[in-house]
């Protein structure tokens, strides 16, 4: 069975994208088969491994569009086990153009269905912001994996996205919050360590044993094009992301 991860926080900059993108080649140094869904405007995931999303013919954009075509025309190899559908900031429009389309939540499930069965995975990085976007992103998954930015505002908006996935639940009863994430971490800041020990009370086991640091490699990535698994595998950046991978491939 393919699973789905909808990477989900309408808050920005939380690590959604890293996550994507790092625990996607962490699944894939695994063994596992792994596509990657870029759909948010800014195209963060798909810079991330160095393609400019102004020369990309076929992205998630046209993927919605035509939902009936399949999604296989728009995915693109960018590693040995990983495929990438990668975005434009033509998604900046998608959100309008699609707002009057019948079954406009559920587009991207099914472009996935004819492809779904070549992966093991399937990661879904959304923008910030419970728009259509996330809504498709919720309607494919079979989970949501939920990064938190560990700081003091770190569930700020998590009463509105619990109750945005239980809405989503009417049209995938499967969907369930697969793991919480705590990103970001300064673990030397005792405020940080309380704001964890929070998260950890309120949502006990749901929470991931990995924590992600803060780490300057995780930062720099971007820069690189290339996931820090492959610039620096012995950072404590890569080492959280596989020991996150771990975890998620139980
Ligand atoms: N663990 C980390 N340590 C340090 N910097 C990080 C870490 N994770 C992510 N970053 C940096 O923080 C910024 C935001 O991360 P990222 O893009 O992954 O968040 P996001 O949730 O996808 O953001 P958006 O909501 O804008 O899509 C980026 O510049 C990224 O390089
Ligand atoms: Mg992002």
């Amino acid at each position: 069975m393919t699973r789905i991860i909808a990477l989900a926080n309408q808050k920005g900059g939380v690590g959604k994208t890293t996550t994507t993108q790092n625990l996607g080649a962490a699944l894939a140094q695994r063994g596992r088969r792994v596509l990657l869904i870029d759909l948010d405007p800014q195209s963060n995931l798909t810079m991330g491994w160095g393609l400019n999303p102004n020369e990309q013919a076929n992205t998630s954009y046209e993927v919605l569009l035509n939902p009936e075509q399949g999604a296989g025309f728009a995915v693109q190899p960018v590693r040995d086990h990983i495929d990438l559908i990668p975005a434009t900031l033509d998604m900046a429009a998608a959100e309008l153009e699609l707002a009057g389309k019948i079954g406009r939540e559920t587009l991207l499930r099914k472009a996935l269905a004819p492809i779904r069965a070549a992966y093991d995975y399937i990661l879904i990085d959304p923008p910030p912001s419970l728009g259509l976007c996330t809504l498709n992103a919720l309607a494919a998954a079979t989970e949501v994996l939920i990064p938190l930015q560990t700081e003091v505002y770190a569930l700020k908006g998590m009463a509105q996205l619990q109750h945005t996935i239980v809405l989503m639940q009417e049209i995938n009863p499967l969907l369930e919050i697969g793991g919480i994430l705590c990103t970001m971490a300064d673990r030397r800041q005792r405020m940080v360590q309380t704001i964890e020990d929070h998260i950890r009370e309120r949502y006990g086991d749901l929470v991931y044993q990995a924590v992600i640091p803060e780490n300057v490699k995780l930062k720099e990535a971007p820069v690189t094009g290339q996931p820090v698994l492959e610039t620096d595998p012995t950072s404590a950046g890569a080492l959280a992301y596989i020991e996150l991978a771990q975890e998620v491939d139980r």
